[in-house]
């Protein structure tokens, strides 16, 4: 497989090919998902939540995004790395957020940013993508809206928010987004969204007609628990693996059978003669 760039995104779309991307937040997880043959490594803000135990993702600052940004990039080989700009990093000004967009491509090595919002954000977004730094744009349940909204909700069920969304997934396009994530929306607003526009889908909730599907890796691999949505399919439960493992380790420690010779060093026995 080679590289995954933003035309890599496009063209995908237009060959009607499926875009997988995954979130990552450390360098051994990335490395898997980059084998596994992942487009896309996604530095989500929800390390907030899978990482770090907030409850949401208000609290995770630039520094957190470096951080387990630059341990994404370290594992990745052919998959395109997107951080997250987390909440309160490009909503002071055009400045500030061309600053801290730029941060995470140089000093953490991305390759594009994500941003939450449309209208509202419009200035900012204008101002990375003229920096020469790629967006993927993100509507509908934007999590670092919550407390606005009032909790975690499927959007865009009203007419008024429905064609809300097409607008402003038609601005994000004409700003020169390379793609957007549609999270919880219903599946066939989605689906007129990403007919109506050149640009790929993302769905996370959004059904099966985006020209993408992301997932949070704790919520696919069975780790997270403390929430899940609707739109999260199991595809292990390694929270039952990693517990009985841990099991094991212990009453094997208490048992006296672990470790073994197998995990253990030698001496020669002659010198341990002549120790006093
Ligand atoms: O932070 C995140 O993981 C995300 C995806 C769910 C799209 O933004
Ligand atoms: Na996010």
């Amino acid at each position: 497989m080679s590289k995954v760039t933003t035309s890599t995104f496009l063209k995908k779309k237009l060959k009607k090919e499926k875009i997988t991307i995954l979130t990552a937040y450390d360098y051994s997880t990335a490395k898997l998902l980059d084998q596994g043959g992942v487009d896309c490594l996604l530095v989500g803000d929800s390390l907030g939540m899978t990482m770090l135990g907030y409850e949401d993702t208000l609290s995770v600052t630039m520094a957190d995004m470096i951080h387990h940004t630059k341990a994404v990039v370290r594992g990745t080989k052919n998959a395109m790395v997107v951080a997250d700009m987390p909440f309160m990093s490009y909503h002071v000004s055009v400045e500030d957020a061309i600053r801290n967009a730029g941060r995470l491509i140089q000093e953490a090595g991305a390759h594009a940013v994500k941003l939450e919002g449309g209208s509202q954000i419009k200035d900012k977004i204008e101002g990375i993508i003229n920096a020469q730094i790629p967006i993927m744009g993100h509507l509908g349940l934007t999590p670092q809206s919550v407390n606005a909204i009032g909790g975690f909700k499927v959007q865009g069920k009203s007419e008024a928010q429905a064609q809300k969304l097409v607008d402003e997934a038609k601005l994000l396009e004409s700003l020169g987004c390379f793609a957007i994530v549609l999270e919880c929306i219903p599946a066939k607003l989605a689906k007129i969204i990403s007919e109506s526009i050149s640009i790929p889908t993302i769905g996370i909730g959004a059904g099966v007609d985006c020209d993408g599907q992301v997932l949070v890796i704790q919520d696919l691999l069975g780790m997270y628990t403390e929430l899940t949505p609707k739109f999260v399919k199991q595809y292990a439960v390694l929270n039952g693996v990693i517990e009985q493992a841990v099991k094991s380790y212990c009453d094997e420690v208490k048992d006296g059978v672990f470790p073994t010779e197998a995990h253990t060093f030698k001496i020669d026995e002659s010198i341990l003669e002549k120790l006093y």
